[in-house]
């Protein structure tokens, strides 16, 4: 059996530009999908996969985050006295014991690896989760990360989530040289980040889930830079590609890609739309304008 993962990090020191102005002192990752962060929605999946400790890798502006994950003495009392105890519920997986929750600065945006490698003194030797909060990966009866961890218990090493996408889009994302298939499991030949029209090896893109081994660390560490000038996570883990165990597993759920304006409104409407509360009210909307 394989080490179990419990530390997942959590990239969140992005500037949001494209939701400019809203993330000029709102962090993009505390938008909320109908009620709750983007963030909490990445949080829960890890929660449900068995992760013990978040490894949010902040920057400046971010503060809110600290705010949201923290007890809110005022608030909580507040609740308790008007006997609000289904709002008092909500704020359950907000509140993670003392510890469960670590920050740490990246302190220059130099890309994805980077980001990653800034908390490699709290993983330590162990091997750990990477999610990406941009990307809500919605399938609340196979959460995204437990799958592969299921994947993971069985083959050991590196596991990526993945998604076919087309064919005009490859060079957004990491992309997959796929080896042998076995249902949704296949293995990583190789991977490379954002290839040029016309070049990928596959359309099995990365979509922001890693299970990753202790050694991506020091690679990473190397400071090499890749695509757009910055140090990649994919760059790093083509280089284990040969040394360990790597495989991806195609995500099986409906895929929010919340880092673009139209996949964040079409997750609001999604994700409302199977709410008991505000879901008949949306339905009767889109169905009032025709839609
Ligand atoms: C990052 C990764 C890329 C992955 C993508 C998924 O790219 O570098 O490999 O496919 O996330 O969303 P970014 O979107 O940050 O440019």
């Amino acid at each position: 059996m394989p080490k179990p993962i419990r530390k997942a990090i959590f990239p969140v020191g992005g500037q949001g530009t494209r939701f400019l102005p809203a993330t000029k002192a709102v962090p993009k990752e505390m938008l909320p999908v109908v009620d709750r962060p983007l963030l909490q929605y990445a949080v829960d999946e890890a929660l449900s996969a068995g992760v013990e400790q978040m490894i949010y890798v902040t920057a400046r502006g971010k503060g809110s985050l600290e705010e949201y994950f923290d007890i809110a003495g005022e608030l909580v009392a507040s609740l308790k006295a008007k006997g609000k105890a289904a709002e008092l519920a909500l704020l359950d997986s907000t509140q993670l014991a003392p510890g469960r929750i670590a920050y740490v600065r990246q302190q220059e945006p130099a890309g994805l690896g980077h980001a990653v490698w800034c908390a490699r003194l709290i993983t330590g030797d162990e091997p750990f989760a990477v999610l990406l909060p941009d990307e809500l990966l919605w399938n609340p009866a196979a959460p995204a990360l437990k799958a592969m961890v299921g994947v993971y218990e069985r083959h050991g090493g590196n596991v990526i989530s993945v998604l076919e996408v087309p064919e005009a889009h490859t060079h957004r994302y990491g992309i997959v040289d796929p080896g042998a298939a076995d249902g949704l499991v296949t293995e990583v030949k190789g991977v490379i980040e954002k290839p040029k029209a016309g070049t990928a090896p596959s359309r099995l893109a990365a979509i922001g889930r890693y299970i990753l081994q202790p050694e991506v660390m020091g690679i990473l560490g190397e400071g090499k830079r890749g695509a757009g000038n910055e140090i990649q996570l994919t760059d790093a883990m083509a280089q284990l590609i040969g040394r360990q165990p790597f495989h991806a597993l195609t995500f099986t759920g409906v895929r929010h890609d919340c880092g673009d304006k139209a996949g964040f409104i079409n997750a609001n409407i999604a994700l409302a739309l199977e709410r008991e509360d505000v879901g008949p009210a949306v339905r009767e909307y889109l169905q009032g304008v025709g839609l």
